[in-house]
């Protein structure tokens, strides 16, 4: 049965140790519904549609309770995490929706995870909220999601946590990539913050171009083998990992086909072909990473970014409930978690090759 949260005052029936998820009726947001419901956790579903939100909660057919809230209401806000133990926001865009859910997890004194994928948006998480976070000694993890989160994973995983290195090369190999409209949106909005220029991080920081984006061939490990990239396809992890790794050269590549499947306006939304809902995208991430003429790489391959960004934000969850963090405050994943143990608990989403 699922129960609608609409007391003004402070409510906490029912949300003791639940966890929040803000856009909960969102392809992503259903993903981690289910992860926690997958794991026993109580689930909070949170977002700005109260019917969506309680026909969400009706599918789930057990107790998740609904409290709908706007980014434009911090009362709603409160009322949403009143008793609550973490909040997860998954509601994008995260310009608009990040800013106002993390300051209300610092009022509630609940971690703050989020799976934003605008480089805008995570770098403000980290220059607007560090300070607060860090007096609150409440733990917020931007992108803790396939974009940002697993890279850097994969990254620390790679090295044994190397604290400074010369370059980190992080390619997606993805077998598609049909957008959903959470990611069209993140699109336009990142597009619009940088007035149409392009971001790349080169000499230790985010520089705007208007370069042409190159193609280049990436020697992924087999099976995938040689293929076209698009080099500077610059995603989270320009931000992730240098937040806590001294870098200068930080570079992201996209699959030549999903990067024309996400340009495309007709490309399709994702559709499910199994029974936990994932579409037939597959994906490698290969990730390498030189420092001082020593090379490390770690691999990881999985179904389905979307669907895998849930077991990502619920497992960050979990070890920040328990204490298994290093760090408080906002802070990366990698920084966060120690990275091999991670990866290790995600074994039935991701396989993780580390190669020296
Ligand atoms: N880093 C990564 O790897 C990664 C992975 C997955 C997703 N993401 C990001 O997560 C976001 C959601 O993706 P998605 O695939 O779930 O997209 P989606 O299916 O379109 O869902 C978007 C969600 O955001 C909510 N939302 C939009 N604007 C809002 C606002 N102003 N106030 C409150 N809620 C708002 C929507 O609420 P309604 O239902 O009320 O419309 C919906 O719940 C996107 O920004 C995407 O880029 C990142």
């Amino acid at each position: 049965m699922s129960t609608v949260g609409t007391a003004d005052t402070a409510d906490t029936a029912g949300t003791t140790g639940a966890v929040v998820v803000y856009g909960a009726t969102g392809h992503t947001g259903r993903f981690i519904v289910a992860e926690l419901r997958r794991r026993g956790i109580a689930t909070v579903v949170s977002g700005r549609d109260e019917a969506r939100l309680a026909a969400l909660a009706a599918e789930g057919g057990a107790d998740v309770l609904v409290r709908p809230a706007t980014v434009d209401d911090p009362a709603s806000l409160d009322r949403a995490l009143a008793g609550a133990a973490a909040v997860i926001n998954a509601a994008g865009p995260f310009a608009v929706t990040g800013g106002p859910v993390v300051e209300a997890a610092l009022r509630a004194g609940i971690p703050y995870v989020d799976v934003a994928a605008e480089i805008e948006a995570n770098v403000t998480m980290f220059a607007d909220h560090a300070e607060a976070a860090r007096k609150a000694e409440v733990p917020v993890v931007p992108a803790m999601a396939f974009y940002g989160g697993l890279g850097d994973l994969l990254v620390s995983a790679a090295t044994g946590g190397w604290e400074a290195a010369d370059e980190v090369h992080v390619a997606y190999g993805l077998s598609s990539w049909r957008p959903t409209a959470g990611t069209r949106e993140a699109g336009t909005v990142s597009h619009e913050r940088r007035a149409g220029r392009r971001v790349r991080f080169t000499d230790g920081a985010l520089r705007y171009h208007d370069d042409q984006l190159a193609q280049q061939e990436w020697d992924f490990p087999a099976p995938l083998g040689r293929r076209t990239v698009i080099a500077e396809f610059t995603m989270a992890d320009v931000v992730t990992v240098p937040s806590h790794v001294d870098v200068p050269e930080v570079r992201t590549y996209m699959a030549a086909e999903a990067a024309r499947d996400l340009a495309g306006a007709d490309t399709p939304a994702p559709e499910p072909v199994d029974d936990l809902g994932r579409s037939d995208q597959t994906f490698v991430v290969d990730v390498l990473v030189r420092a001082g003429g020593l090379e490390r790489r770690a691999t990881a391959r999985g179904q389905d970014i979307y669907a895998v960004t849930a077991p990502l934000a619920v497992e960050a969850v979990e070890r920040l409930l328990s204490g298994r963090t290093r760090t408080t405050g906002v802070a990366s994943a990698a920084a966060m978690f120690d990275a091999p143990d991670f990866l290790r608990a995600l074994a039935p989403y991701l396989s993780v090759e580390l190669s020296h």
